[in-house]
Parts: structure tokens; C-alpha cells; sequence
């Protein structure tokens, strides 16, 4: 066991504190990771908010790249010394999704066995509950071994790091999940750090036209910087008619894109997601709906007369042994700008500032370098 400086959400609403906690060594398919860089996600002020469960303390941070400091007996995928991507959760590869080769969907992934506890004060020994099963707000954390992705040592950990969430979340909900290919015209409705990695994976993919569209124009330039090929700003005009008009104009006789990528999660931007596509097109909802939320009244002629496919997107439908490698080659062949995800970088200490910045909009990710 070690003892390292981690960043932890002690309770509901309370500021997240800088605290020294208990690193165990790494037991069977477990690997200690010591953390390069670590992103700033909407998912961290959330537990730290209360919004995903009560189990207090949080140990926040899971957009992380790191390198392998130790592995248990038994690993033998991840070496001391390799240069890592960390994922939400271990695919098991014995479920019935890995057992008929969908190891994507893997039923029954895994976290870490072993538990990091506080180190000091009044609570010392309580068990932490690291975001998303990474926790890497840290010098250090322990994970699954099957959570580490070996990537190219020569990236940039700040860059690639972000592959371990949101990022993959957005380019996969167009590549993986939406298929998106070259001949194929795509829209992306809500343009945050979720659907301006959708437009860049489509833009990477060789889609046109590539239509973002907002209620924010600052967002919409952010799109056109990453790919896109058209705006809208659906506070000031029908997104679903500028959407009709604008594949019209590529593809003779287009009623609407191919794939829309719906990265709001609300059931009026899914509606908006529905009928702005072609026919046999595909909607993807990668944007996280409220439990309050329903689907909207669209008659069932509709959705039969429509074809095609209505899809959710859960992480991007990525695979990450597969995914991961893959998309830092083509950032390190200047293909996918993943260093433009990048807004500032900053130290452990700045976490609740950087979560007031998310607010204002102007921020795509403050990533935390260690
Ligand atoms: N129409 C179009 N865009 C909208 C609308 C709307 N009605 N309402 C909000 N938006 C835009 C916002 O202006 C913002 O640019 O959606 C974007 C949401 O971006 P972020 O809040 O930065 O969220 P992001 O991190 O991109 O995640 C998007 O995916 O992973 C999920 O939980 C996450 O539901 C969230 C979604
Ligand atoms: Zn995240
Ligand atoms: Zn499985």
C-alpha cells in the first residue's frame, strides 16, 4: 500500500478538497497507474453534486492517461512502464454479449476488487468511491488491469486522455454506432465537448455535408473549427428544414441526413433528431436523458414509414482495445485534432474553478496535469 494526493468529493454540494489517500497494491487483474493527465468532466461535478448516487466520498477524475507503475501476479496484457488510456470498465470476455463476439456491450464488465480508502483525519479507512470506477484525480489510482489501454508512448497524455470519455463517447456515436462513412451526409444537434468529437470522428470519416447545429453560435464556431461543413442555430431557424434544404443541395433529391446525432439528451432535440433525417436514415441518441424524460408523441406510422434505424450510444459503442490505439494514430498523424479538445491545462488544486468555467461555455476540457 502507498499513500498519494487525490482530489475527493466528501459530500453533497461540498467543495472537492485535496486529500492524501490509501493506494493498495494491485492484486490479481489489478494495475496500479500512476496518472499523467486527467480531464474535467460534466460527469465529476455531478457526483459531486449528488446527481448519480450517494455514495460518498468520491474520488472524481476519469478522462486519464498514465503510466503502468505495477501490475497484480496474474496480468499479463499491461507491463510496468507502458503508456495507458484508462477506460470506464474491464470487458469480462466470458458474458453472452463477449461470448457472440459483441465484446463491445460486454454484460458483466469490472472495476478494481480492492478498495482506495481515506489516508488521514477523523475518517480515515473509509472507502472511496472512484467516478466511473477510474478515479484519477490522483498521483495515483488503482484499476482493473483490462481498464488500461497501451497506447503510442510519443501522444500527448493530455490529449489522449480524453479518449477515455466524452471524446470517444462523440466520435464513436457517429463512427461506431452511426456508421458514418464517405457518400454520406450527417447533422449533429447539441455541439458540446460530446457532439464537436462526433463532428470531428465524421468529418475523420470523409461524411459531407456535416451540419452542426446549436442554440449557441460560440458553439457553432467551435464546430466549423472541428469539421464541420454547415451551421445552424436552431434558436433562430427550423433545424429540421435547414437540415432537409442543406442535403438537398449535396445529394440531389435528400430529405434529410443520413445519420443525426442527437448530443443533448432532451426529447424535443430527439424529435428534431427524428424527422430531420432521410429515409432508412439512422438517429443516434448519445446525449443522457433525466429518468423524467419520455419519448416523444410521434405517430408509430411514422417510425414504420420512415425505416431505418433508431439507435442509442452507450460510450460511443467503443471497444477500446480496438478504438483506442487506433484513433491516437491518427491523431499522431495529425488526422484528429484531439489536442483542439484541450482549453487550458491546470493542477489538482483548480478542479473548482474549472467546474464554474463548464458554465460558461467556453471551456471544451481544463485538463488536470499531475
Ligand atoms: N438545441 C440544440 N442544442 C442545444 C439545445 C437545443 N435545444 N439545448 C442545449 N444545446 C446545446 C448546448 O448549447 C451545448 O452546446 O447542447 C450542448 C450540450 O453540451 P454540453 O453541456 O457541453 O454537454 P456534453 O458534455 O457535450 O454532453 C452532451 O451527452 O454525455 C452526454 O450527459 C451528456 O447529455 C449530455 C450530452
Ligand atoms: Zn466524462
Ligand atoms: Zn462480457
Amino acid at each position: 500500500m502507498q499513500q498519494v494526493k487525490a482530489v475527493v468529493a466528501m459530500a453533497k454540494g461540498a467543495p472537492v478538497e485535496i486529500v492524501t489517500i490509501n493506494v493498495p497494491d494491485p492484486g490479481p487483474g489489478e494495475a496500479v497507474v500512476k496518472v499523467l493527465t486527467c480531464g474535467v468532466c460534466h460527469t465529476d461535478l455531478h457526483y459531486r453534486e449528488g446527481g448519480i448516487n450517494d455514495d460518498f466520498p468520491f474520488l472524481l477524475g476519469h478522462e486519464a492517461a498514465g503510466v503502468v507503475e505495477s501490475v497484480g501476479p496474474d496480468v499479463t496484457d499491461v507491463a510496468p512502464g507502458d503508456f495507458v488510456v484508462l477506460n470506464w470498465r474491464a470487458v469480462c470476455g466470458e458474458c453472452r454479449a463477449c461470448k457472440r463476439g459483441d465484446l463491445h456491450y460486454c454484460f458483466a464488465t469490472h472495476n478494481a476488487t480492492q478498495k482506495m480508502t481515506l489516508a488521514e483525519g477523523d475518517l480515515a479507512g473509509t472507502e472511496l468511491s472512484p467516478a466511473l470506477g477510474i478515479g484519477a484525480f490522483a498521483e495515483k489510482t488503482l484499476v482493473a488491469a483490462g481498464q488500461c489501454t497501451k497506447v503510442d508512448p510519443d501522444a500527448r497524455a493530455a490529449a489522449v486522455g480524453l479518449l477515455g470519455c466524452g471524446v470517444m463517447a462523440g466520435i464513436g456515436a457517429a463512427i461506431n454506432t452511426g456508421a458514418i462513412t464517405r457518400g454520406r451526409s450527417i447533422a449533429v444537434i447539441g455541439c458540446g465537448g460530446v457532439g464537436v468529437a462526433a463532428i470531428a470522428g465524421a468529418a475523420l470519416a470523409g461524411a459531407s455535408p456535416v451540419i452542426a447545429v446549436d442554440i449557441d453560435a460560440k458553439k457553432l464556431a467551435k464546430a466549423k473549427e472541428m469539421g464541420a461543413t454547415h451551421t445552424v442555430d436552431s434558436s433562430q431557424v427550423d433545424p429540421v428544414e435547414e437540415i432537409k434544404r442543406i442535403c438537398a443541395q449535396t445529394y440531389d433529391g435528400a430529405d434529410g441526413a443520413d445519420v443525426v446525432v442527437e448530443a443533448v439528451g432532451r426529447p424535443e432535440t430527439w424529435k428534431q433528431a427524428f424527422y430531420a433525417r432521410d429515409l432508412a436514415g439512422t438517429v443516434v441518441l448519445v446525449g443522457v436523458p433525466t429518468p423524467d424524460m419520455k419519448v416523444p408523441d410521434i405517430p408509430l406510422i411514422d417510425v414504420f414509414g420512415r425505416g431505418g434505424a433508431l439507435k442509442s450510444s452507450w460510450y460511443g459503442d467503443c471497444l477500446p482495445s480496438r478504438d483506442f490505439p487506433m484513433l491516437v494514430d491518427l491523431y499522431r498523424q495529425g488526422r484528429l485534432d484531439l489536442d483542439a479538445f484541450v482549453t487550458e491545462e491546470i493542477g489538482l488544486g483548480d478542479i473548482e474553478a474549472a467546474f464554474d468555467k463548464m458554465h460558461h461555455g467556453d471551456v471544451l476540457r481544463s485538463v488536470v496535469v499531475i
